[in-house]
């Protein structure tokens, strides 16, 4: 079994589930229910990461509030550990996320506690862990993920970004790096490349494994699939039809999944599908956490010959 730590965000997700369309500016609409749902990429993926197999170490912030105490209690429930999951002053993250009828999710995220995790603490955690993979995200601090892709390297433990959610980023201090993931606006808020298509996305890869040297760009494309350069591949990986319910944390899905099949197989074409699949299959649920397939929910799925 692959020890994995993930390093990232835990937010206890608000979720506004939209009757229409969500709010144009000064507009007010309706909604026909609002959820509370554990969430939070660096968790969202801990928790894929966990229903593939792995053994997961969970590396990050809440506050001393009712939330992080949820959030801790559901993460030990999926048997990650949360040893690394320590308090801080600030409260626990907050995301308010709006989904419209057809899938259509936007999010506001309160960092709060995530913000207080520092470099510190990973090279800490690195130092003592033994781990075979680190999954980093970026609602984190970036000094806690520069540190993530530099002590990883350093110990020749394969690191694993998830280039969510999208800004500018400097990829200089990510070389190292085994993975970059980013989806399709996360890659253009990196590089300035419009990635609509295989062609923009190669464009947008060269450009991106240029700058910080991965042994893999893999973009995520949603419903055409993911793009995946590197080691000789440039190449988009299908994606598996669905009847899309909710896309939330579909991305992070996708992540820790190729990670782990990365990981276990060394078949960057095989991970890249069998990730597309458990985040098509993501999609057919609402939520963050609750939509995640466990490895046996995807292979069923795979089987009936979707
Ligand atoms: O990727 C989905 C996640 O983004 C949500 O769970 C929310 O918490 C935000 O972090």
């Amino acid at each position: 079994m692959n020890r994995v730590l993930c390093v990232g965000s835990v937010n206890m997700d608000l979720v506004i589930s939209l009757k229409e369309k969500a709010p144009a500016g000064g507009e007010t609409v309706f909604a026909s229910e609002y959820r509370y749902v554990p969430g939070g990429k660096g968790a969202n993926q801990a928790v894929a990461a966990a229903r593939m197999g792995g053994a997961v170490t969970f590396l990050g912030r809440i506050g001393r509030d009712e939330n992080g105490k949820a959030l801790r209690n559901g993460l030990e429930r999926e048997g990650i550990d949360t040893l690394l999951l320590e308090e801080s002053d600030r409260p626990t993250g907050l995301a308010a996320i709006q989904v419209e009828p057809s899938g259509q999710n936007r999010i506001i995220v309160i960092s709060g506690a995530n913000m207080t995790l520092t470099a510190a603490a990973v090279t800490d955690a690195l130092k003592h862990g033994g781990y075979d993979c680190v999954l980093v995200g970026l609602e984190v601090p970036l000094e806690a993920v520069h540190a993530a892709c530099r002590e990883g390297a350093a110990r020749g433990i394969p690191v694993v970004l998830d280039a969510g959610p999208a800004m500018k980023l400097d990829l200089e201090p990510l070389r190292g790096l085994t993975i970059l993931s980013p989806n399709e606006s996360e890659a253009q808020a990196i590089c300035g490349i419009p990635v609509t298509d295989a062609a923009s996305a190669r464009r947008a890869a060269e450009w991106m494994a240029q700058r910080c040297s991965p042994a893999f760009v893999v973009i995520k494309m949603g419903g055409k699939g993911a793009f995946v350069f590197g080691k000789g591949l440039a190449e988009m990986i299908p994606a598996y039809p669905c009847e899309p319910v909710d896309s939330t944390a579909a991305g992070d899905c996708f992540t820790a999944v190729l990670a782990l099949e990365y990981i276990a197989s060394g078949d960057m074409r095989a991970a890249a599908s069998y990730a597309c699949a458990a985040a098509a299959l993501s999609v057919t649920r609402p939520g963050a956490q609750p939509s995640l397939p466990t490895r046996k929910e995807v292979d069923a799925w795979l089987r009936r010959g979707v």
